[in-house]
């Protein structure tokens, strides 16, 4: 690539708003602002995310996180080259508000439109952050997903396998409702955890015993449930280490559970013999310390390169649509005006549809 470019983002798919302007040159690429807006007070009183509630706020801040991300920036419509939006997988009123905000801007200034999958957005943010060569192996884990993607091209993933039912991140949710922590779950589960005794309740690591690298985390949350449950009756409420300990469990039994796949994943992929291979990680669950640390033994074990965007590149923003925008436009892709928005959008489309991408949504 011997010219630059200045690709404006836009993300509205689940219950983030994000504007963000990226520059991508021969030196590689550059996130000259991002702007995130989230409506997690919104939703707050509802328990998950309300899709009527957020399709409107997307459209009350776009174009004030459009506006910021350029003053930002410090430059002008006239000077981006293209406006990148996601155009799915979520839940479809927010996709429709950023489409249509991304169609206006494009009608008015007649720049290039270009549709992007969320989650090849997350999938291509470690070329933006760490400059990874193709093919490389993500494990994309959050609220709203979880699954293995070999990453061959800006348009050519093949997944290995997937959660069938609930996403990790949902479960750590459900787990700290459930045991009456603060939202979001993952980090006060992860908190507790640290001074829990892993080994006091026997957990399930669904789908262990089966082959392949699908996995199952809908079950692990209705065990603690009982659990829970059991140890109220026998001693009328829960302790503090009692909390602790069922956390700790729970973790160990998700992490037990991403360890065993991300090692068949692992296997999968090195037989393609990658020149430099690498597994990367996304998503908000990316963050758990325990989790983190165990794909890093094993990618040493393995002899394989291991990579995290920061945690607010791993999350919903629109710096890694801007990103994936200008790979697409990069190859000679932009769309039209039929540009369509899509609650459902599988990266593979050759692999069968999973059962299920996480009940808060399609999110990731
Ligand atoms: O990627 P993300 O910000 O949003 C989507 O779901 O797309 O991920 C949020 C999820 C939440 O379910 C949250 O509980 C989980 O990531 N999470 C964690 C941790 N931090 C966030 N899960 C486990 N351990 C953490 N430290
Ligand atoms: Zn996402």
């Amino acid at each position: 690539m011997n010219h630059t470019i200045t690709v404006l983002g836009l993300e509205s798919s689940c219950d983030d708003t994000a504007a963000a302007l990226v520059r991508v040159g021969p030196r590689g690429a550059e996130i000259l602002s991002s702007v995130v807006h989230g409506q997690t007070d919104l939703h707050a009183a509802f328990g998950g995310v309300v899709p009527e509630i957020a399709a409107r706020a997307h459209a009350e801040k776009l174009d004030i996180c459009v506006e910021q991300a350029l003053t930002l920036a410090k430059l002008s419509l006239a000077e981006i080259d293209a406006i990148a939006v996601t155009a799915g997988p979520g839940l479809i009123g927010g996709v429709l508000s950023g489409v249509m905000c991304a169609k206006g801007i494009s009608a008015g200034t007649g720049k290039p439109l270009i549709g992007v999958n969320h989650l090849a957005g997350h999938a291509l943010t470690p070329r933006l952050t760490d400059q990874l060569t193709f093919p490389y192996l993500m494990l994309l884990v959050s609220g709203g997903h979880c699954q293995f993607l070999v990453v061959r091209g800006t348009e050519d993933f093949t997944r290995l396998g997937g959660t069938i039912d609930d996403a990790p991140g949902e479960a750590f949710d459900k787990t700290a409702r459930l045991l009456g922590l603060a939202q979001p779950g993952g980090p006060s589960v992860e908190n507790e955890a640290l001074t829990g005794d892993a080994k006091r309740f026997a957990f399930p690591r669904p789908l262990l015993d089966r082959p392949g690298c699908d996995m199952s985390f809908s079950g692990l949350k209705t065990a603690l449930l009982r659990t829970r449950d059991q140890v109220i009756e026998e001693k009328g409420g829960l302790t503090r280490q009692d909390r602790a300990d069922l956390s700790a469990g729970f973790q160990a039994a998700v992490c037990d559970v991403l360890a065993e796949k991300t090692r068949r994943a692992i296997a999968e992929y090195l037989d393609e013999t990658p020149s430099q291979p690498a597994l990367a990680v996304a998503g908000g669950v990316a963050a758990n310390k325990a989790i983190r640390a165990r794909l890093e033994t094993i990618c040493t074990e393995t002899g394989v390169g291991f990579t995290a965007p920061p945690l607010h590149l791993c999350t919903d923003n629109a710096a890694m649509i801007a990103y994936a925008g200008a790979e697409r436009f990069l190859a000679g892709h932009t769309d039209d005006m039929t540009l369509v928005a899509r609650p459902r959008w599988p990266l593979d489309k050759r692999s069968p549809a999973l059962l299920g991408s996480g009940k808060k949504g399609a999110k990731a």
